[in-house]
């Protein structure tokens, strides 16, 4: 049985005050982790409180409920404790931020107590032998720097790659190529939140820089690197005008679905993430049907990992898969019911970090444990090499 559940804040990727958790059990057994935090947030994600209200509000209704009762090696008791705890359907009472870390830190108390790596606690004796790709963010904009692009994030997609090892360092190797390219061309930059570079540049250089780099870097490691986009269409949607708006060009819902078509032509981009509005089901259900056989159209403001969004997405055909944010819906279980839904309807789960993070590693565990075929968790920074050298490590079995 979990004996204490200690609570704290701790700073995250960006300064910010946030939740970390730490679960010990009766029998010994630890577990700590702590919660992200977005900047590009979905409007239906679940609420994040600042920092010191959602810790003094989960120690006073959530803390009692898991403290001598719940056991850690089961999950769904713990989550479900959290969610009786705070008693409405967003996580508001103690915010998702004590939640989710809360639920992180219980499940590693869990795999303590059973002696098993995270991944094989979560995933079971049966699922583990698969590594996800992992989608890098490369160069990047929108609510994640300022003056760069409009697009928020543009990711190398290492598909080719024989192992995830290769595809992590293919992925620094397309943003150093980058780097040096942005350098050449006189227009040297900073980073933003996920340590993409950040240049203030147009998005169809951006396009030809990321071509040029993505072929440069995969003839040197000799497999196939593509890769994808996050435009993070709610940011750039402005509803009073009814179009998406790229500073001086603007874009109606038509245009923005012909213009994300053709750049799935022109680029062969294989990953597109909220190309459109987060409640635009219909154009997303649109450009789908344009590009879904040859891309993944992926709904993360969309869906906002919650089963009753991507249920209602999966019904009208709107994207083929799912960004999966645990500290979007509150608990581990809720994310793995949203990856099991998505699975069954074939959709393809892509498991993400968040634009403020910490060097907690959970999502790399969580993406092995339910075979995700991908995984979005940048690609240099230290709160971004903690989840990939996870991954390096679960795959050579050094847990
Ligand atoms: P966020 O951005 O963490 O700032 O919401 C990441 C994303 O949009 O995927
Ligand atoms: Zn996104």
């Amino acid at each position: 049985r979990i004996e204490s559940v200690r609570l704290r804040t701790v700073l995250d990727s960006r300064g910010n005050p946030t939740v970390e958790a730490d679960v010990h059990t009766e029998s010994g057994g630890h577990g700590r982790a702590a919660a992200p935090s977005g900047a590009s947030t979905g409007e239906y994600e679940a609420i994040e409180l600042p920092a010191e209200e959602a810790v003094a509000a989960a120690r006073e209704h959530a803390v009692p409920r898991l403290e001598g009762r719940a056991f850690a090696a089961d999950q769904r008791e713990v989550d479900q404790a959290l969610h009786a705890a705070d008693g409405t359907d967003d996580f508001s009472t103690i915010g998702a931020n004590s939640a989710v870390a809360i639920s992180m830190a219980a499940a590693k108390a869990g795999a303590d107590v059973l002696g098993a790596p995270l991944y094989q606690h979560l995933g079971g004796a049966f699922r583990g032998r698969n590594y996800p790709v992992p989608l890098g963010n490369v160069i990047g904009g929108g609510e994640h720097a300022a003056d760069a692009t409009h697009i928020q994030e543009f990711l190398a997609a290492p598909v080719g790659a024989p192992n995830v090892r290769d595809a992590v360092f293919a992925n620094a190797a397309v943003h150093e190529t980058v780097g040096e390219l942005l350098t050449e061309r006189g227009t040297p930059a900073a980073k933003g939140d996920e340590g993409a570079w950040a240049p203030s540049i147009s998005d169809a250089e951006a396009f030809e820089l990321m071509a040029e780099a993505v072929d440069e870097v995969e003839d040197a490691f000799g497999f196939d690197i593509e890769f994808g986009l996050d435009v993070a269409g709610a940011e750039l949607y402005d509803a009073d005008e009814d179009a998406y708006v790229y500073g001086d060009t603007t874009r109606s819902t038509e245009e923005q679905v012909e213009y994300i078509a053709d750049l799935v032509e022109e680029y062969g981009l294989v990953y597109v993430e909220d190309p459109l509005d987060e409640d635009d089901y219909e154009a997303f259900a649109e450009l789908t049907d344009r590009v879904g056989d040859r891309t993944l159209v992926c709904g993360d403001d969309l869906f906002v990992t919650n089963t009753n969004r991507l249920q209602e997405g999966i019904e009208r055909g709107a994207a083929n898969s799912i960004l999966v944010k645990p500290n979007q819906i509150g608990t581990l279980s809720d994310a793995f019911d949203a990856i099991e839904l998505a699975v069954e309807s074939s959709y393809t789960p892509v498991v993400s970090h968040r634009s403020g993070e910490t060097e907690d590693a959970t999502i790399a565990h969580l993406a092995v444990a339910a075979d995700a075929p991908f995984i979005k968790t940048g690609t240099v920074g230290g709160e971004r090499t903690a989840k990939l050298n996870e991954l390096i490590r679960i795959a050579d079995e050094a847990l």
